[in-house]
């Protein structure tokens, strides 16, 4: 097993643990609590023995279309019915959209209770189960309205990766492949070199990519929860990776849009010489080796929308992420007019 600690300033700390069979710990760590289950249905059907009659299971459909005020509301309701108090706990077993409407409901309940994340899937594990962020999406765009909440528990257990449709694996290495394009080229290097292993889900391979994706994103949340400076890499390949989900009505899966996100990412990072041809055509190699195509992008006046109403935009101009050579990058403040020159006709 292994164990990793997120600290961020003012916040109690979250304790990752990493291994086969971790999600198994969960019953008997919480014993003794009142505990709120918010599971994604495929997963309770297929992992029940993870958990106890003694909590209280609520079984929800996974996918954006939950991530709405509405069903966090329905959520929420169905917690009080259960009259879980102050010390109670919430635990989020699934993707990232379980997680991201737990991690919020659990934010909101009683003005906050503790939160325990168990992700899973590739998405969950390399990326949202850590750092706290929640969020429901509204009609106008992508994660309007969330709060942050760190968990203080993640229970990141592979082998429940085992039934996850490819497509979901595929889309969760995105997030994987852009910290290690943005953060660090020691994971952009293993993403290189262990290619055919980490895409037959080979254990101590992926193991490798999670633990390298989640130590690189606890850095950067310590130094950063809020988003106020180096938090805002993470979000490298997402300006447009939001607006292609937005613009898709929620129906493609993030880290598919991510990854189309990073290909553009890299367009406008090579355009305005952030980045040597050289290093972005090994980023756009590992994006296509991985899957992640170069498909048709919609005109950019049905996106832009979208893009401008991205939270990262302000007063005119737009924190895009560029980056800037193999695992670095850095935030460009590009007024409207110009990230439309720069991205029209990619
Ligand atoms: N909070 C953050 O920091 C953060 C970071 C990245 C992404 N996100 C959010 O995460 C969401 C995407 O997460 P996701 O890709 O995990 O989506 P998801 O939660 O919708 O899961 C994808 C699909 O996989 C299925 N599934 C889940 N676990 C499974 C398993 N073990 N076996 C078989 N099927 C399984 C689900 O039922 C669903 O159909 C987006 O809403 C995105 O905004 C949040």
């Amino acid at each position: 097993m292994i164990e990793l600690w997120c600290r961020p300033q003012h916040e109690p700390p979250t304790n990752v643990r990493i291994g086969d069979g971790v999600a198994r710990e969960l019953a008997g760590d919480s014993a003794g609590r009142a505990v709120f289950a918010l599971v994604d249905d495929s997963v309770a059907l297929s992992h029940a023995d993870l958990l106890p009659p003694s909590w209280t299971v609520f079984r929800a459909r996974a996918g954006e279309t939950l991530k709405s005020l509405t069903q966090a509301e329905t959520v929420l309701r169905a917690m009080a019915a259960a009259g879980i108090d102050r010390k109670g706990l919430l635990v989020a077993i699934g993707g990232g959209t379980i997680g991201d409407v737990g991690g919020l409901c659990a934010a909101l309940y009683l003005r906050g209770i503790e939160c325990w994340q168990a992700p899973t899937t590739m998405m969950a594990m390399v990326d949202s189960a850590v750092g706290g962020k929640t969020a429901v999406n509204l009609p106008e765009g992508k994660n309007l309205v969330g709060a942050v909440h760190p968990p203080a528990r993640v229970y990141v257990d592979p082998s429940l990766l085992d039934g996850l449709p490819e497509a979901e694996f595929k889309s969760g290495l995105a997030e994987a492949i852009k910290v290690g394009i943005g953060l660090d080229a020691a994971l952009f290097a293993i993403l290189e070199r262990d290619q055919q292993a980490v895409q037959s889900r080979n254990r101590a391979a992926v193991i490798r990519v999670i633990e390298r994706a989640l130590a690189a994103k606890c850095a950067v949340v310590e130094s950063d929860l809020r988003e106020d400076g180096p938090r805002r890499l993470l979000n490298l390949g997402h300006t447009l990776g939001h607006a292609l989900e937005a613009h898709g009505n929620y129906t493609k899966p993030h880290g598919l849009c991510v990854g189309r996100g990073l290909h553009v990412a890299l367009d406008v990072a090579t355009k305005i010489g952030a980045i040597s041809r050289a290093d972005a055509e090994r980023c756009a190699a590992l994006l296509l080796r991985y899957g992640h195509a170069l498909t048709p992008l919609p005109a950019l006046r049905q996106l832009w929308p979208f893009i401008a109403r991205d939270k990262k935009s302000e007063q005119g101009s737009l924190h895009f992420v560029v980056p800037t050579g193999i695992g670095r990058s850095r935030v460009e403040a590009l007024p409207h007019h110009r990230l439309q020159g720069l991205i029209e006709g990619l």
